[in-house]
């Protein structure tokens, strides 16, 4: 079965895949009986259950007496009497073992040259990176935005950053200048680590340039130091007193900085990330409960070895980077490969090919890279998964939306050879890691599906009051009770973490994930039906629809109202499709093509080339309630192309649906 339309004719949803023995083999956890024990233990002694994972996963250089402090929930403690630090954790703790000779990085760039470093001597880069920062004036509790590309500089600058205590916000390398400057106010961040230039595609894309952008903006006060890694040789506008080089501030650094022992609780990072209003939210996490889940998912997730290649090919700017490059694979004493560039330079086999060079034998990415690479090798053979050996593959895994059986099928049999597992991995930045996903040697896997909750996570389907739904049915996804990775707030808004996280109406305390979800009749198995508030998921990046619609609107002499919506699309999951009235009269025909480049140009500037709308319609208004209110479910059947069958009766000005379903 090589072509997508085969599998898709394939009746996939009562398919089961028991763990092939392979798998099972040795696993750390071998079967369900040793799962639900996990979960048994978690449920009659959860504090007792997390302690002792702590005190097994993690490096203490001072041991917590209290486990988990509910006294102000929602805001848990974990752990918080408890003292280490996440580098020591990540690097140290390997020196002296066999492990410190290790290759921890390969790194292949852009342009297919490969680069390598062992343990020890990532250790001396992180100490000697964090000497610098501290020369720049950089202590424990400050915050370093970190602008990078995908590089070995890159996870440097992060250990860095925790190995003296600093928090760091990683900020998207594809996100905009506007976006930036919000990062770095919002953050009040004391230094921006970036690179000249970042390669992607065989292209040389500007960084710094955008950091003077984002500054010339305005507003960034707590700003002090620019340092620029010179990742290629081309030039770059220097601002002096201000910008250093990695070279400079690097000469004469020692290798060696004790690492900086912080409170479980204290901040390891912010990440921002979409919600429903047009402000991102700055997610900050713990480093104790945080850094326990990053090892302990390369455990049980991943069930990682010894001899484990492990590749991770998200982005260090979202948080599949974070715990799976920047930490989880570190604290796991693992090899892992980070990748600089693109899935499709210079051809759509590069994912495969790579797996064949460095032997990868767990392969961990999303299902629009998936999606995006069936096409690639449908419509031209020689890029085909089936061209390279990628017999070294063991597991394989799936993040950041949900994975199509057809996908899952091909995924399992051209990249699998139908002898991996996939670990469809759910989980959120606010999650800090996996929670909802099936574990190698144990769970029956069922296409399309993220099975079962990891063990001590309460996970649950509920109605708007918090009551239980049963098993075939839909509702929300909550989990019922907290867990050491979970957010801890939202960085200088404790009210909007309160809301956006745990309901009044559910007693305050459970925690809300925003998506839609169902479990199985027969094993209670959860999918995951979609968010069920205004965030989409676009090629597996979250993007707020009102961050959108304040992008557009912003274009002042232009545009009068917007409204965005998504749309299923078979490559990137959703599309993002935008409904604009203009200050002026409704283009048509090529003046509207004109125009719709011009807004969607504008809105990769305001937020970044990922939230561009793949739609623009035009319209004379908004289909809108007598008082006032846009109607979303409207605009989203409008969108998908389907006749509108909902009840138009509230709506004010009905003509309107016509005029939008006929624009384009
Ligand atoms: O809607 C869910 C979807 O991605 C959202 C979280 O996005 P973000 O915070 O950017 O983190 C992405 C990487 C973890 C979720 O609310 N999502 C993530 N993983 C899955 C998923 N939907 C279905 N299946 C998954 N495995």
């Amino acid at each position: 079965m090589s072509s997508s339309s085969t599998i898709e004719s394939v009746l996939v949803e009562n398919r089961v895949f028991p763990p092939d023995a392979r798998a099972t083999e040795g696993a750390r956890i071998a079967g369900m009986a040793a799962y639900e024990a996990l979960c048994q233990r978690a449920a009659s002694d959860f504090e007792g259950f997390w302690a002792d994972q702590a005190r097994a996963n993690v490096v203490w250089s001072k041991p917590f007496t209290r486990t988990l402090d509910e006294s102000r929930a929602p805001f848990y403690k974990w752990f918080d009497d408890g003292e280490l630090n996440a580098s020591a954790n990540c690097l140290d703790k390997h020196i002296g073992t066999p492990v410190e000779n290790k290759t921890a990085i390969v790194f292949e760039a852009d342009d297919g040259t490969v680069t390598s470093v062992t343990y020890k001597e990532l250790l001396a880069r992180v100490s000697q990176f964090a000497n610098a920062l501290k020369t720049q004036g950089i202590a424990k509790g400050d915050r370093v935005i970190i602008y990078m590309p995908m590089t070995i500089e890159g996870v440097v600058a992060m250990q860095a950053c925790a190995r003296i205590g600093a928090t760091h916000s990683v900020v998207f390398g594809g996100f905009s200048a506007k976006a930036l400057q919000e990062r770095i106010i919002d953050a009040g961040a004391k230094a921006v680590v970036t690179a000249n230039f970042q390669m992607r595609g065989g292209k040389e894309l500007p960084l710094k340039a955008i950091v003077d952008d984002a500054i010339a903006l305005g507003g960034c006060d707590t700003l002090q130091t620019v340092l620029v890694y010179e990742r290629t040789a081309s030039a770059w506008n220097r601002v002096e007193g201000r910008d250093k080089t990695f070279t400079e501030v690097l000469q004469g650094q020692s290798s060696e900085c004790a690492p900086q022992p912080v409170g479980a609780e204290h901040p390891l990072f912010i990440l921002y990330t979409s919600g429903s209003t047009g402000k991102p939210k700055g997610v900050q996490h713990a480093t104790g409960g945080y850094l326990l889940w990053a090892k302990l998912t390369m455990d049980w997730t991943f069930d990682i070895r010894p001899e484990d290649v492990f590749w991770c090919t998200a982005d260090i700017g979202w948080i599949t980077g974070h715990t799976y490059v920047a930490y989880g694979p570190l604290a796991a004493g693992a090899t892992q490969v980070v990748f600089e560039g693109i899935p499709t330079f210079p051809h759509a086999g590069r994912f495969w090919q790579m797996i064949e060079k460095h032997k990868v034998s767990i392969f961990y990415t999303a299902p629009t890279a998936i999606r995006s690479l069936i096409k690639a090798a449908d419509s031209d053979e020689k890029v085909h998964p089936k061209n390279w050996d990628l017999g070294s593959l063991r597991i394989l895994g799936s993040v950041g939306e949900p994975i199509n059986p057809e996908a899952w099928m091909w995924y399992h049999v051209n990249v699998g050879r139908e002898k991996c597992p996939i670990v469809d991995t759910f989980w959120q930045t606010e999650t800090g890691g996996h929670v909802i996903t099936p574990l190698p040697g144990a769970t029956p896997l069922v296409p399309g599906s993220c099975t079962l909750p990891l063990p001590g996570i309460m996970a649950a389907i509920v109605d708007e009051t918090g009551k239980d739904i049963p098993n075939g049915s839909g509702g929300m996804l909550v989990i019922k009770r907290p867990w050491p990775s979970m957010i801890r707030t939202i960085w200088n808004d404790p009210e909007r973490f309160k809301k956006s996280y745990f309901p009044e109406e559910m007693g305050g305390t459970i925690y809300l994930a925003g998506d839609g979800a169902v479990r199985s009749a027969d094993r209670g198995y959860f999918r995951i039906t979609g968010r069920i508030d205004d965030v989409l998921n676009v090629s597996g990046h979250r993007l707020g629809t009102m961050e959108i619609e304040s992008a557009l609107v912003a274009k002042t002499d232009l545009v009068a109202e917007a409204a965005v919506v998504g749309r299923p699309d078979d490559v990137t999951g959703e599309a993002v499709c935008a409904f604009v009235v203009l200050k002026r009269s409704r283009p048509t025909g090529e003046e509207a093509k004109a125009i719709a480049a011009e807004l969607r140009n504008w809105v990769a500037k305001e937020i970044g080339p990922i939230a561009k709308p793949k739609d623009i319609r035009f319209g004379d208004n908004l289909p809108k309630t007598r008082s006032g209110k846009i109607m979303r479910r409207l605009l989203r059947s409008i969108a998908k192309g389907e006749a509108i069958t909902q009840d138009t009766s509230t709506l004010e000005n009905p003509a309107i649906l016509e005029q939008l379903a006929q624009s384009n």
